[in-house]
């Protein structure tokens, strides 16, 4: 790639920030694609980068960056940008931005592909636990693929509205209300006798670094999300979720088999698509093989919450597929788990 195209990779991300009503993050990309140069040495490290700054999501780990350093107070110049406060003038934003670039513990961010765990996503995949509860009457035992740090996996711990069912556990450390369309999911009887995820890089939520890391990736002006995954991590954090470091095929096909008794649930969330097609084939396979062999009193349920349509602007789906039983189409999400249209 030229260094035009790097500028170009930078712009096109802002552009992609302010579609999403991130102004600050927006601004943030414009200035970098503007004042990258190769005075420091993360600067001449991204423009002169040897992949495909869009694969390998390079604006997101300069900006991620740039956010750890900032929220962990040692870049106190940009920090005074920042969200929460205003931006200031285009020149002093610039001067402190450019000055940070300098600073050489930015580049270890580059090195890593970015990771996220969205909990509001637990918004999405809890109705369908619901629907899942409502449909076989049966305890549920929970295998999550690309699991991330696992937030997701502590879902029944949330409070919630979903479109006007209210749950509201003890203690609950977020409570999530997507804007509902639609009735809402069924008021069933849920209860998880047994929950475990896999991960090709699982997040320890016990490691002050791994919680950084996961934090740096969310945008700064968003500063709800920001304290939803702060509080969501502080509360897995006496309870870490159980996770297993490896390719989701091969331990799909180890642990995942009809049991008596229990509705024995898959499931993942904007994952997927990241799996090699190997793994995702394998997947299909040893479900459907398993399946065959589910019954009314051991069933098997494939939960998706992914994007499954080629068109750009389709939202995701979330998608339940229950043996003995059909597949169905419960909702159509934001990726983020703000909206549910469900169905
Ligand atoms: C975009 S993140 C989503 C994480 C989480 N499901 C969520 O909704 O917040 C995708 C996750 O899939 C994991 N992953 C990618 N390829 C994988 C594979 N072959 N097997 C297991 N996990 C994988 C990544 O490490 C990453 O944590």
């Amino acid at each position: 790639m030229t260094e035009a195209e790097i500028r170009t990779a930078f712009a096109r991300e802002g552009v992609a920030c302010r579609q999403f009503g991130a102004e600050f993050s927006a601004r943030l990309r414009g200035g970098l694609a503007n004042l990258l140069d190769r005075s420091s040495r993360v600067g001449a490290r991204v423009l002169d980068w040897p992949g495909d700054p869009y694969a390998d999501a390079l604006p997101v780990r300069l900006a991620a960056g740039l956010n750890a350093l900032v929220q962990a107070g040692q870049l106190p110049e940009l920090a005074a940008h920042f969200p929460p406060h205003a931006p200031g003038d285009d020149a002093s934003f610039d001067a402190a931005l450019s000055a940070a670039l300098h600073d050489d513990r930015i580049d270890a961010w580059l090195d890593g592909a970015p990771q996220t765990n969205e909990v509001a996503r637990s918004g999405v995949l809890m109705p369908g636990l619901l629907a899942i509860a409502a449909a076989t009457g049966l305890p549920l035992a929970l295998f999550e693929l690309g699991a991330s740090a696992g937030l997701n996996l502590r879902l029944d711990s949330y409070a919630y509205d979903l479109g006007g069912l209210v749950l509201a556990p003890p203690a609950a450390p977020i409570r999530l209300a997507p804007a509902w369309d639609g009735p809402p999911p069924p008021a069933a009887d849920l209860r998880i006798v047994a929950r475990r995820g896999v991960d090709l890089n699982p997040l320890d939520v016990t490691d002050a670094a791994h919680r950084e890391r996961l934090l740096a990736y969310v945008w700064p002006e968003q500063v709800e999300r920001v304290a939803r995954l702060q509080a969501a991590l502080e509360a897995a954090a006496l309870d870490p979720p159980t996770l297993d470091r490896g390719d989701a095929a091969a331990w799909v096909e180890e642990r995942v088999a009809p049991v008596e008794g229990r509705c024995t649930v898959v499931l993942h969330s904007i994952a997927f698509q990241y799996f090699p097609a190997t793994t995702q084939a394998r997947i299909a396979a040893h479900l459907e093989a398993q399946g065959a062999r589910a019954t009314a009193t051991a069933p098997l349920a494939w939960l998706r919450y992914e994007f499954d349509s080629p068109e750009a602007a389709a939202l995701p789906t979330l998608r339940l597929r229950l043996w003995p039983g059909e597949d169905r189409l419960l909702a159509h999400a934001h990726p983020h788990g703000a909206t549910v249209q469900w169905l």
